[in-house]
């Protein structure tokens, strides 16, 4: 058994420079240890966990809890007191932040609607989203990648799956990025979530007067055994999904095309064979996934975690892209090898709380990863000596633009 340390260590900082490389930060923490303390951009110390082991073992742990109401406690407690609005509990008091008994019950109804086979069945239309946004791209010599694909591929998958209207897509794409945690833009959160609980509570109240051939519509009639979802818990879902159905996939799309597009060999390899593409999107999601610290989770009791001890009532993040390339788990981590051994990351998590939503993931990233092969083998960097544009968010890992050539 390891030494058990308690919180004595030094609090490292994430500062501004964070985000431009968070490895580089991860690689320096990591060499004393796989649990530190951190000081976030919003002034609260957080646990975080770096190690894959330790990620892994943390991600399943019961005594790492979730709940909302009391995550939110001790969050408060860490700031300065003052009581987060109401609109912002109410959306996030869906199943990715409750526990069990209650998140066994909102997983099972959903559940259905994104088993493999179920996802399959969207392919033909996923096909035809992705050959109409490459159809349009074709005849610039250069285009943003994020504005002319990687966004709206998934924002139109998640939205005709939901049931949303595309065309709202700019205005809850901005109370989105206010929400997940964009560092400078804590101002307009209670704002956007007023504007966002508005918009999806007329939302939920539409398909209850008349239901449609969508999930949101299932969701509004699921009833297992008497058991209906509550008009609140309908909103906070369709927030959980609609956010997670987008912030999410986008950036695998984004990332994994920046990561290829640096390694031109590998680029071309996956060109002459998309045979590998599968296994290749494995590898992105483990060298560069797009989530990396929304694993917020509590300290229920105290925890020894990679021989630290971590006292009852603290808040611990799971740091996935730290576990990721976490050298006592994978070879030569920072390199990345789209036709090598690809199993073991945790980018969709692991345990109960594993995303739901990755055989959709999975399957966009293929369809998006094998047409853009296909219809532009010279793609590339626009300029590879130029500075890339990421988001400031300790939750989601996403380029804000990604100029290339197309030819
Ligand atoms: C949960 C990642 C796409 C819906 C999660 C978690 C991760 C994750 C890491 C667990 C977080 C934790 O334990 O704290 C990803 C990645 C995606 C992706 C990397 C894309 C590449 C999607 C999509 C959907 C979705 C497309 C839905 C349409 C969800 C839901 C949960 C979840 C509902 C909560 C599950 C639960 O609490 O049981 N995702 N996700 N995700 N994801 Fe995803």
């Amino acid at each position: 058994m390891a030494d058990t340390t308690t919180a004595a260590a030094p609090v490292e900082t994430i500062g501004a420079d964070f985000f431009d490389d968070p490895h580089a930060h991860y690689r320096r923490w990591r060499t004393t240890g796989p649990v530190h303390r951190v000081l976030f951009p919003d002034n609260v110390i957080r646990w975080i966990v770096i190690g894959h082991a330790e990620a892994r073992a943390a991600l399943a742990d019961p005594r790492l809890r979730k709940d909302t109401v009391r995550a939110d406690e001790i969050l408060r407690a860490k700031r300065d007191g003052t009581p987060t609005d109401a609109n912002t509990m109410v959306l996030l008091q869906h199943m990715l932040s409750t526990d069990p008994p209650e998140h066994t019950r909102l997983r099972k109804l959903v559940n259905k609607a994104f088993t493999t086979r179920q996802v399959a069945a969207l392919r033909p239309r996923i096909e035809e989203i992705t050959e109409n946004l490459l159809e349009a791209m074709d005849g610039h010599d250069e285009v943003d990648l994020m504005q002319a694909f990687a966004n709206p591929l998934p924002v139109t998958v998640i939205c005709e799956l939901l049931g949303v209207p595309f065309d709202d897509r700019d205005d809850f794409q901005a109370w989105t990025r206010s929400l997940v945690g964009v560092v400078g833009e804590e101002e307009g959160r209670p704002a956007a979530a007023a504007a966002m609980a508005a918009y999806l509570s007329s939302l939920v109240r539409a398909k209850q007067s008349r239901p449609a051939e969508d999930l949101l519509s299932q969701l509004v009639l699921a009833d297992e055994g008497g058991d209906r979802l509550t008009d609140r818990e309908l909103v906070s879902m369709a927030f959980l999904l609609l956010v997670a159905g987008h912030e999410t996939t986008v950036n695998l799309i984004g990332n994994g095309v920046h990561a290829l597009l640096r390694e031109p060999t590998q680029w071309a390899a996956l060109c002459a064979d998309p045979v590998g593409v599968p296994e290749a999107i494995e590898e992105f999601l483990r060298f560069d996934g797009p989530v990396d610290m929304a694993t917020l989770r509590f300290t229920a009791e105290p925890v020894t975690l990679g021989g630290v001890e971590i006292p009852a009532g603290e808040i611990v993040n799971v740091a996935l892209a730290a576990a990721n390339r976490d050298p006592a788990r994978f070879t030569d981590p920072d390199t990345l090898t789209v036709d090598g051994p690809t199993a073991g990351h945790l980018a969709f998590g692991h345990g109960i709380h594993f995303c739901v939503g990755a055989p959709l993931a999975r399957l966009e990233a293929e369809i998006a990863f094998t047409a853009l092969l296909r219809r532009f083998p010279d793609l590339r960097l626009a300029d590879p000596a130029a500075t890339m544009h990421w988001q400031t968010s300790t939750l989601i890992r996403g380029l804000l633009d990604l100029p290339v050539r197309l030819r």
